[in-house]
Formats: structure tokens, C-alpha cells, sequence
């Protein structure tokens, strides 16, 4: 089986979906699942494409004993069909991303709250203007999110390591 390709997408793909992309590709491996899911960040806007994570996440996620090692991409029309999972963190990401999409055809984007218990449906609140304390509050958040996306999954594909 092909693994499922999973692409995270914030605006700038320096902060909170490179967490999100390190934080599930933990959790995978973790559960022996490395070979059936493969997981991708980028970001809609092209600022800080070729950069490293923000050092803010970097430290973060380190924290929490995961590595980041991340280079900056923009979302791009093609990733719509490579991609069987486009997860955005907020509600402008999910209409930026809407404009790169291919013409005349429909895309299913989730967004990352809707994988959360709580708050569901909310944004994943963009930390980059805001101190180290933000980006706690936005790791907690993703891994919350994370957890429960890589359940739907498992439960959806039937997925077994
Ligand atoms: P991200 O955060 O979308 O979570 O990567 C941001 C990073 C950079 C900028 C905005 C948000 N920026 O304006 O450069």
C-alpha cells in the first residue's frame, strides 16, 4: 500500500505546521507506522521559503524530545492532488489556500481543530507575534490534534503496524 500522504499548511511554514508535521511523524513512528503514513508541511505565503523552523518552535518541540530538522515550502497546486490530507490551522490559511487550489475542482481541506476535543472547530492561534508562552500553548494544542487525527486515521484505514 501507498503510504497516506498527510500536508500541514500554515502561512508561513516556520511555526505551528512544521510543529505539526514533527509532532505526528513522532507519533507514527512511535507506532511503527513510518511506512503507511508520510507527513509534510508547507505554508501559503512564500516568506521564508528554503528557512528552518522558527527557533521558537525549534525549542519548543525539543522540549518535548522531538528534533526538528525543516526547510520552508510553499503550498503549491500540485500538492492538492499529491496529497490525500491538506490540514489547515485557521480559517485564512483554509481561503489562501483555496486560491492555489487547481480550478474547477472540489478539495476537501481540514482544519486542524476539528480534530480537537477542545474548542473544536477553532483556529490553532498563529504564535508568531506573541512570546515562548504561545508556542506551549500551540504545541499542547497540536499534540492534542495530532493524537486524535492519527486515530481517525488508524480507524479510517484500518491501519496496522
Ligand atoms: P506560521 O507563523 O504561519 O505558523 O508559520 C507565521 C510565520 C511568519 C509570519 C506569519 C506567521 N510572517 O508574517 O512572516
Amino acid at each position: 500500500m501507498n503510504p497516506l500522504k498527510i500536508m500541514f499548511v500554515c502561512l508561513g511554514n516556520i511555526c505551528r505546521s512544521p510543529l505539526a508535521e514533527a509532532i505526528l511523524r513522532d507519533e507514527v513512528d512511535k507506532r511503527g507506522l513510518g511506512s503507511l503514513i508520510s507527513v509534510a508541511s508547507c505554508g501559503t505565503a512564500n516568506y521564508h521559503i528554503g528557512e528552518n523552523a522558527d527557533s521558537r518552535s525549534i525549542a519548543v518541540a525539543a522540549k518535548n524530545g522531538i528534533e526538528m530538522n525543516h526547510r520552508a515550502q510553499q503550498l503549491h497546486t500540485d500538492h492538492f492532488h499529491e496529497y490525500d490530507y491538506l490540514i489547515v490551522m485557521d480559517h485564512e490559511n483554509k481561503v489562501n489556500a483555496l486560491k492555489i487550489a487547481p480550478e474547477g475542482e472540489e478539495y476537501g481541506i481540514y482544519l486542524m481543530r476539528d480534530f480537537d476535543f477542545i474548542e473544536k472547530g477553532s483556529a490553532v492561534v498563529d504564535p508568531w507575534f506573541g512570546d515562548l508562552a504561545g508556542f506551549d500553548v500551540c504545541y499542547e494544542v497540536l499534540e492534542r490534534c495530532c493524537t486524535a487525527f492519527l486515530h481517525f486515521l488508524i480507524e479510517k484505514h484500518q491501519l496496522k503496524s
